[in-house]
């Protein structure tokens, strides 16, 4: 018997395989990082035979298949009309260094290969699969894992979302039990739960996590295995039949994105490490994220030249970087009834094109941005009347519509050559920097794996000829996040959901996967159009600067006072927009409502504190911050607060020094004890700067 082990390393943690002959890989350990000299016992060794069992008991590797004696969650399930469905391979090749992993194994008889690699980047691994048809018959593949992970017994909680339009995000916390768990989106795209993704928590505290980078549909399961682990998976969701292999062809699943960390916040770091390290920055650099504003709220599909040309001079009057024309701007664009697929401006609306405004904008300082939603069709446009096929349709079917249009079908080559001439027309006439990319439907009759590449394809493609423009992805707001598209892309719509209330939670939720950068959070208008509730500008600011800061408003609606208080918020964004969108992100609770974010290191830290409901403690809850170092004194300075000073509550003169000279205190002490907070109203935000004091 030869054995072989396999071992990566992340910056803190380490997976251990374990090779015995020829076979499969098995996964021996996922978990905290190992000292270099450890050696694991071999599997046969620790474990028993098993009554009722094969005499050679499969165990789990990292591609297991059903057939012959393993009888948990396959990473396959694949025929060829019904044969070569038992698969059984074996390890043709392997390839490794400290960081990263390639197996190749194979299935002679099948006439099947699978190559699997693993790749520490940071504390985050990413793993995916390629498999190809060897054999001389078409294969039809019904499930593939992108990769099979094990979880520990002791793994106690998982966090995952669920969503709808307007809601994106809801993180959902369930016990994990032995009947097993399975999660599917068949809606054609990432949809408002956000991506395959989970958190796993151990009886320890400690966190498995893990999101798939895929903006189609994907399932997730975790399995309970009783040889005492539970084996979870990630893939594309697949309709029958909708992956057919040509002899010679390879299927390649998308990335799973996942780490081993002691603490959520430790896995929301790695994740934003691994996303940061593939954003697709124009010249490779992030620049400093411009205040936004989008002229969606401000007057929907009611687009007048002058009026926008107003718009973008009050906007530059408060600060503002980058204005984006939303929806409205095309040829029949009144109302959602039509349009969609008529590329070009409205003659009544833009009789000189879209130029003078661009041009407007662009002399004001501020960059110029357009909507589009390039993969959607109205039947009442010309592009439909022309071209009625280019729709997606199933034969001898009805086509559902949604907000009154269709899908068109992303895989034919001339709907995505007709789109990339129509963005790339614009973008040569019009001195557009930025695009906001829509897609408001999910997809009935569906469009699968080849609406998604195709969609790939069109956005890298229009990348490829203009490397200078940034794209925002939106999907009915918040429906199209995931890490797969963010490889493509510079910014998310997190939601068309402007209640500060609202946005608190679901932003915090999205900051788990996405780094704060990549977050639109925008400043709606009081009362906010999705709820109808009202709160304070400075709230609304406050809750908008934990993400890419920007305005959902006509500023010509706000009063002088609401306006003042607006552009503050903006000139404080500008100062701090560096420091939030770099380093770190922690996020936390205290006690009696409070909620936390804080940006930076163990050496300086922005320290964004929410209240959203009263207060319910005589004295307000300290807020502990184990991320700092217990062998140094911090200065606490407080850089703004939304407390008004004709209503806010009496303060110990703790919190009146921090507002006036700052105060400081031992590391230790507030890592373990807290930092004391000043009584807060509701619906209010304080800004605080925290530093090592020298
Ligand atoms: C949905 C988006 O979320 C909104 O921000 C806006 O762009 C509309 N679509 C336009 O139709």
């Amino acid at each position: 018997m030869t054995h072989r082990w396999l071992r990566i390393d992340g910056s803190s943690s380490t997976i251990i395989l374990e090779c015995v002959n020829k076979g499969v890989p098995l996964w021996r350990y996922w978990g905290p990082k190992l000292r270099a000299d450890v050696k694991p016992p071999s599997l046969g060794q620790v474990t028993p035979p098993a009554s009722f069992s094969l005499d050679a008991r499969p165990q789990l590797n990292v591609f297991p298949t059903n057939g012959f004696g393993w009888f948990g969650a396959p990473a396959l399930r694949a025929h060829r009309d019904g044969a070569d469905s038992a698969q059984l391979f074996s390890t043709e090749d392997v390839r490794c260094d400290e960081r990263s992993l390639s197996i190749i194994l194979c299935d002679r008889v099948a006439a099947l290969s699978v190559t699997l690699s693993f790749a520490f980047e940071g504390n985050a691994l990413r793993a995916t699969t390629a498999l190809t048809n060897e054999g001389d018959r078409p294969l039809s593949i019904d499930w593939i894992a992108a990769a099979t992970l094990p979880l520990p017994a002791n793994t106690i909680h998982r966090q995952a979302f669920t969503g709808r339009h307007n809601g994106e995000f809801v993180l959902h916390n369930e016990r994990m039990t032995q009947a097993g768990w399975h999660q599917e989106n068949r809606r054609g795209l990432t949809g408002h739960s956000g991506p395959a993704a989970a958190f796993v928590e151990t009886t320890t505290g400690t966190i498995y996590a893990a999101q798939l980078a895929w903006s189609g549909n994907a399932i997730q399961t975790i399995e309970w295995n009783d040889e005492g682990h539970f084996v979870w998976q990630f893939g594309e969701g697949f309709t029958p039949g909708e992956i057919m292999l040509s002899p010679g062809e390879t299927h390649s699943t998308p990335d799973v994105i996942a780490t081993y960390a002691f603490s959520m916040n430790s896995a929301a770091q790695a994740f934003h490490a691994a996303i940061r390290a593939r954003s697709p920055w124009p010249d490779s650099r992030m620049r400093p994220r411009p205040v936004h504003i989008n002229s969606w709220e401000a007057f929907y599909f009611d687009h007048d030249e002058a009026r926008l040309m107003a718009f973008a001079d009050r906007a530059a009057s408060l600060g503002v970087e980058r204005l984006v024309l939303d929806d409205g701007w095309f040829k029949g664009r009144h109302n959602d009834m039509s349009g969609l697929g008529d590329w070009t401006p409205d003659p009544d609306k833009y009789p000189n094109g879209l130029k003078p405004l661009a041009d407007h904008v662009t002399a004001l300082g501020m960059e110029f941005g357009l909507w589009v939603e390039p993969e959607m069709v109205n039947e009442d446009s010309d592009l439909f009347r022309a071209h009625p096929e280019w729709a997606l349709q199933a034969a001898d079917r009805s086509r559902p519509t949604a907000r009154n249009q269709l899908v068109l079908n992303m895989a034919r080559d001339d709907v995505r050559d007709a789109l990339f001439k129509a963005i790339d027309d614009l973008l040569n006439a019009v001195p557009i920097r930025y695009l906001k990319w829509d897609h408001n439907r999910d997809l009935a009759p569906p469009g699968g794996r080849a609406q998604i590449l195709g969609a790939y394809a069109l956005i890298d493609r229009v990348r490829a000829a203009h490397p200078h423009i940034e794209i925002e992805i939106c999907a009915g707001g918040g429906g199209r996040i995931d890490a797969g598209i963010a490889e493509r892309c510079h910014r998310f719509w997190a939601s068309d959901n402007l209640d500060a209330n609202v946005r608190l939670p679901l932003q915090r939720n999205i900051l788990r996967l996405i780094p704060p950068e990549l977050m639109g959070a925008h400043v709606g208008t009081s009362p906010t159009h999705a709820t109808s509730r009202m709160q304070s500008m400075a709230y609304r600011c406050a809750v908008a600067l934990s993400g890419h800061f920007g305005i959902e408003m006509d500023p010509a609606t706000l009063d002088d006072n609401d306006r003042a208080v607006l552009s503050d918020w903006i000139a404080l964004y500008k100062d701090l927009r560096d420091r939030l969108h770099q380093g770190n992100v922690w996020q936390g609770t205290a006690n009696d409502g409070i909620v936390w974010q804080a940006h930076g290191d163990a050496q300086r830290l922005l320290l964004l504190v929410y209240r959203e409901a009263p207060e319910t403690w005589r004295t307000p809850s300290a807020l502990t911050l184990s991320m700092l170092d217990a062998t140094k004194r911090y200065l606490i300075r407080h850089l703004k607060s939304t407390v008004s000073t004709t209503h806010s509550p009496a303060q110990a003169d703790f919190w009146c020094d921090v507002q006036h000279k700052g105060q400081s205190l031992d590391g230790e002490w507030l890592m373990h004890i807290g930092l004391p907070l000043p009584s807060m109203n509701a619906e209010n935000a304080l800004v605080l700067d925290i530093a090592i004091d020298c």
